[in-house]
């Protein structure tokens, strides 16, 4: 048995994955020592219960720490970039570089020579996981896809080992969950033709028979502040907001997702409050940034999403296009009122004092548009509107008339003359 090679900190769930990592880590890589870490980003309470028992059996020495505030800010600031990748409000993709450095930062401290997760070869966590990993000095060591797990070996390896494994894997899906989004992927789902039971849900209740019912968000900055005029912190308003528009099923998302790898996976997920926020913020964009301004931001946004999917929202570019977003953020600055209806969630009102709006310019009972403009100097407008257009049109319809001609002049065909 190889060995010397000192403590290995391990992002720990109590999951099969990880709990089968922490002998082999031992036995195949040489480590003496392995602690685990469980990094709390709004994870339901029975996941730390599991974690904490399962590195009790395994004599790992088990440490917690609590993110969620971090967390819930970085999610409320995603929503200034409008976040969404592909439909999905990103909650796994933004977590994890919180996990990771959180988690970096006990190896430090504990004096780790090696972090280590046990995420496989297929998905998006690796990636996210290692590149704040690999810029430190430890070593990064992936047992299940340096070693080619399968779950089938798992279950087998850990019967073996007595390992604190409950029926293997602890349930159908594989769920990740966090104060913004839960996700839940794995067996039938996996099929994209499988319509998934209602019973995938755990936030979103089916809203037939339910009454609607008005929301209102305040926004500061860009940021959520107060809802329904009461004020909250990050987690309490997503904690919230989940709650209220869980009940009315709003914020379900079954997809195809492009994962970094290329390979195009069929998850389901569930985000409330995200769905709430992200229309609510967008609503504000309307009333107060300029249509360029829009126009352009929807190309910064989307690029802030791609970043932060990967797990790159350190990334150089992504400071760049923070420096746009902020800038037109600082209007971003008022109040949306939404309907939770039916499983939906739109816009009825919003309010800022950065409207780019006048009533009297907009309004069709009075005769003055603004700063001294009448209706009647549109019509100059009116007549060069389309000008291009008519005139290309007028021009090849003319040219095509002159070719008509002289083919009819040289006695042919006008058709078969090419
Ligand atoms: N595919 C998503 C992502 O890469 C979420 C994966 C969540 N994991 C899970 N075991 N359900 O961001």
């Amino acid at each position: 048995m190889p060995e010397g090679n000192g403590t290995v900190a391990l992002a720990f769930s109590g999951g099969l994955d990880t709990t089968v990592c922490v002998p082999l880590l031992k036995e195949e890589y040489g480590y003496d020592d392995v602690i685990g870490v469980t990094v709390d980003v709004g994870q339901p309470e029975y996941e730390f219960d599991e974690a904490e028992e399962t590195a009790e059996a395994l004599d790992v020495e088990h440490f917690v720490v609590d993110a969620k505030a971090e967390f819930a800010d970085l999610c409320l600031r995603s929503v200034t970039a409008n976040a969404d990748y592909q439909g999905y409000p990103l909650g796994t993709a933004l977590a994890r570089p919180v996990i990771a450095t959180a988690i970096l930062d006990v190896a430090k401290e504990q004096g780790c020579s090696a972090v280590a997760h046990g995420c496989t070869g297929k998905g998006n966590d690796q990636l996210r996981f290692e590149a704040v990993w690999r810029d430190s000095d430890l070593e990064v060591i992936a047992p299940v896809r340096e070693l080619g797990l399968t779950r089938e070996w798992e279950n087998e390896y850990a019967a073996e080992k007595d390992l604190p494994v409950e029926g293997g894997d602890g349930g159908r899906y594989s769920i990740d969950t966090n104060i913004w989004s839960r996700s839940i992927e794995g067996s039938e789902l996996e099929d994209p033709g499988t319509i998934p039971d209602d019973d995938i849900y755990k936030w979103t209740e089916n809203p037939d028979g339910k009454e609607s019912e008005l929301l209102e968000i305040e926004f500061e900055d860009g940021i959520a502040v107060a809802v329904d005029g009461e004020e909250l912190n990050s987690v309490d308003l997503i904690q919230t907001v989940n709650e209220t528009a869980g009940a009315h099923g709003i914020g379900r998302t079954d997809m195809m997702e492009d994962r970094m790898l290329g390979l195009k996976v069929r998850e389901n997920y569930e985000h409330p409050a995200a769905t709430v926020l992200l229309t609510a913020h967008e609503a504000l964009e309307g009333l107060v940034l300029t249509q360029e301004e829009r126009q352009f931001k929807a190309q910064v946004d989307q690029q802030w999403s791609h970043k932060a999917y990967q797990g790159l929202i350190d990334a150089p570019i992504v400071e760049a296009l923070e420096g746009f977003i902020d800038s037109t953020q600082e209007r971003v600055t008022g109040t949306v009122t939404v309907k939770l209806e039916g499983g939906h969630c739109r816009p009825v009102a919003r309010d800022s004092e950065y409207a780019v709006y006048s009533e009297e310019a907009a309004s069709f009972d009075s005769e003055d548009v603004t700063g001294g403009i009448e209706q009647k100097d549109a019509t100059g407008v009116a007549k060069y509107h389309g000008f291009q257009s008519r005139l290309a049109k007028q021009v090849t319809a003319k040219v095509k008339a002159n070719k008509e001609n002289e083919a009819v002049a040289d006695g042919g065909d006008p058709e078969s003359q090419e």
